[in-house]
């Protein structure tokens, strides 16, 4: 129904809809098949214990264990035998045994044990639990919920790989954005194109509820966009007074990683972080964030909001004033209409990743490989080159990832 008055009151305006290809996780939907063909973190390893637990990965109920052998395992709740939940189960060091009639599943859903039947189960081989294949990386469990014929190698990253432990280590941080509680009650894709708008640092973070970040960042930027053949980065310099450039990137990875270098400028250089937001379902995600550090020190300054405090310090009356992401990406709503949406040359980093994403949905609809994928073990490390670089006369260019995007000195 269109406003009849022409004057743009509210009234009789469109209700709004989303693009089902950006929002959708579930399986058997064109985007949620898509993600299914990438590893997902949905879980910390010291959350996988002897006492069962439920998780939510991508709009599925599971169960998450951890047998008394040491593996994490990750199975449907309902037993294969006559549907009870294994969140009631007992784990022991092959597997968990239903509460029930005591079929022991090991952490491949196997069937190892029936006590009921005789000979404990002649046929046991022939059930198995529906379950999924899980990796632990660095104190995080990671899930593949797809296809088996398709499963990729576990990515792994460059600046996660050859620390020396003795001086160094890496942290899992769980906030939705900067500073913010893990969880936030809306769609992921919110979160996910957040990091290539790089605008909203100067207004929401800045101008609107003072500066959140390193006053370096309230510098107004030369911005840009590139996209790769696995994501999109945004490259941001910006003229320091003493007539360096800092010269910011940051990344989108397919499907659901981003990877924001830190933005209180604590750490320079490569960023010490990556972070994937995690699609609960639908209407909620988490995100897990993972950090190197020099070992013994806080993880990274975090941004504060009014008067010095923190996002969980702050009154219902101090969240309005002073709004971050969190605010600002739930008050989207619990999945944004984009129909409705008035997308402007300064949203171009956030076309770009929606079009790549949609691109994808695609291609694993007409049976392809998304982009990002690995099958070979051998191209399981990826480089990342967020990060806040400070270039000065004296830089070598070649050493500073897209340095092409910097303005040459004139001779
Ligand atoms: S319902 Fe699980 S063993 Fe019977
Ligand atoms: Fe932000």
């Amino acid at each position: 129904m269109g406003n009849s008055s022409g004057d743009g009151r509210a009234y009789g305006r469109a209700t709004g809809s989303w693009d089902s290809e950006l929002v959708e996780v579930g399986a058997g939907t064109p985007s949620g098949e898509l993600l299914r063909r990438y590893w997902h973190p949905f879980a910390r390893s010291s959350e996988a214990t002897a006492v069962p637990r439920e998780v939510r990965v991508l709009g599925e109920d599971l169960v998450l264990f951890r047998t008394l052998d040491g593996a994490p395992g990750l199975v449907t709740p309902r037993c294969c035998h006559r549907g009870t939940t294994l969140y009631y189960g007992k784990v022991e060091a092959e597997g968990i045994r239903c509460p029930y009639h005591g079929w022991l599943f090991a952490e491949d859903g196997r069937c190892l044990d029936q006590p009921c039947e005789p000979d404990r189960g002649r046929n046991r081989d022939s059930y198995r639990q529906p379950w999924y294949p899980v990796v632990e990386y660095h104190g995080l469990v990671f899930a593949y919920l797809g296809p088996a014929d398709k499963q990729p190698v576990f990515p792994r990253y460059d600046i996660f790989e050859g620390l020396d432990p003795d001086t160094e280590e890496i942290v899992i941080v769980d906030h939705f954005a900067f500073g913010g509680p893990s969880d936030a009650p809306c769609n992921w894709f919110q979160t996910h194109e957040n990091a290539m708008d790089p605008y909203h640092v100067f207004i929401l973070h800045n101008a609107i509820s003072g500066p959140q970040f390193d006053p370096r960042l309230e510098i107004w930027p030369q911005i840009d966009w590139q996209r790769n053949d696995i994501g999109v980065t945004a490259t941001q310099d910006r003229e320091l007074p003493d007539g360096t450039t800092l010269h910011r990137i940051t990344e989108v990875r397919m499907p659901t990683m981003r990877v924001i270098p830190t933005p209180t400028l604590t750490v320079l250089g490569t960023t010490n972080n990556l972070s994937w937001a995690l699609p609960i379902d639908d209407t909620n995600t988490r995100v897990y964030a993972m950090v190197r550090k020099p070992r013994g020190r806080p993880p990274q300054g975090l941004p504060v909001y009014g008067d010095g405090k923190s996002w969980f310090d702050l009154t219902d009356d101090e969240h309005q004033r002073y709004p971050g992401d969190y605010e600002a990406q739930v008050g989207q709503g619990a999945i944004t209409l984009h129909s409705e949406e008035r997308l402007s040359s300064s949203d171009r980093g956030v076309s770009m990743v929606r079009r790549q994403f949609k691109e994808q949905v695609r291609r694993v609809a007409d049976g392809l490989d998304p982009a990002g994928v690995e099958f070979d073990e051998s191209r399981a490390v990826q480089s990342v080159i967020a990060g806040n670089y400070i270039v000065g006369p004296e830089t070598d260019l070649s050493t500073i990832p897209l340095a092409h995007t910097l303005e040459q000195p004139a001779d």
